[in-house]
């Protein structure tokens, strides 16, 4: 097992990549505390992982507010005894361009995509320090690469994302803590409908590898990058997404 006795703290434990990244990771041995809000959404991922003889907590959590943040941070460390993993899952996309998207909604998706993910690692990085060192996944978009058409707030949360990967990986290789940055495509995820077998048609002929993705794919690679297979990797920003960021 890969993950074997390491402690990973997943966000956006309640739904898509988190729920997957959390199970594999369970599978592969580590311990998991799943963070995000819905309680019914939580208790769900919870039972995925026991169903597997996984070990998991959920701690609901708010990953915008920072005092919720830290307690839950804490509260992982009080129930595991150390912290070695954070992926950074919780986002929210909502399209507009500057002209049409609302100043709540431009808030509301830099304070989940980007703020949470500062609060979280900022949280955690102090707990890594502690158990010589750990490994922050942040998860970014193809718009972390480049503006997206229509979604000005979600393509800057992202772009920010990836520069916040680069500039922690480096402030904190001295610990011994890397932090890199996976890209996903197109994966099917409560975040993306596909509303008929000729959308899905039309959207795998964006994807140079005619597949759209799937929240499994993006837990191998975060399995990859959590384990000591990655030990010289760090600042890296990976696009999991069949090919689409050059198409
Ligand atoms: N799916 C795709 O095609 C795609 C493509 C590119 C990048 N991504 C990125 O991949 C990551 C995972 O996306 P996904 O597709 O798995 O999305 P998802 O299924 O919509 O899940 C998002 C998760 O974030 C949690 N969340 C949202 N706001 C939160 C908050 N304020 N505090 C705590 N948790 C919060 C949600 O739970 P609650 O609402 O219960 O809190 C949910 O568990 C995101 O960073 C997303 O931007 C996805």
């Amino acid at each position: 097992m890969r993950l074997n006795d390491k402690v990973a703290l997943v966000t956006g434990f309640g739904s898509g990549m988190g729920r997957a990244i959390s199970l594999r990771f369970a599978e592969e041995g580590a311990k998991v505390a799943g963070l995000s809000r819905s309680v019914e959404a939580g208790q769900e991922s919870l039972r995925q992982v026991r169903a597997k003889k996984g070990e998991a907590a959920f701690f609901p959590t708010d990953v915008r507010d920072a005092a919720q943040v830290q307690a839950a941070v804490d509260q992982t460390v009080q129930a595991y005894g150390r912290l070695d993993i954070v992926v950074n899952c919780a986002a929210v996309r909502i399209t507009g361009t500057a002209t049409d998207i609302s100043v709540e909604d431009w808030d509301a998706v830099l304070d989940t995509n980007l703020r949470g993910t500062f609060l979280v690692s900022r949280a955690a990085i102090p707990e890594m320090r502690k158990s010589g060192g750990g490994c922050i996944i942040n998860l970014s978009a193809i718009s972390g690469f480049h503006g997206t058409a229509g979604r000005v707030a979600y393509s800057v949360s992202k772009g920010a994302v990836n520069n916040l990967t680069e500039a922690m990986a480096l402030d904190h290789a001295a610990d011994r803590i890397r932090v890199n940055c996976i890209c996903p495509g197109i994966t099917e995820t409560p975040m993306v409908t596909i509303a008929s077998p000729e959308q899905r048609e039309q959207l795998q002929r964006r994807i140079p590898l005619g597949r759209v993705g799937l929240p499994e794919d993006i837990a191998e690679a975060a399995v990859y990058l959590a384990s000591d297979a990655a030990r010289q990797v760090t600042g890296a920003i990976l696009a999991v997404d069949g090919g689409s960021h050059l198409a």
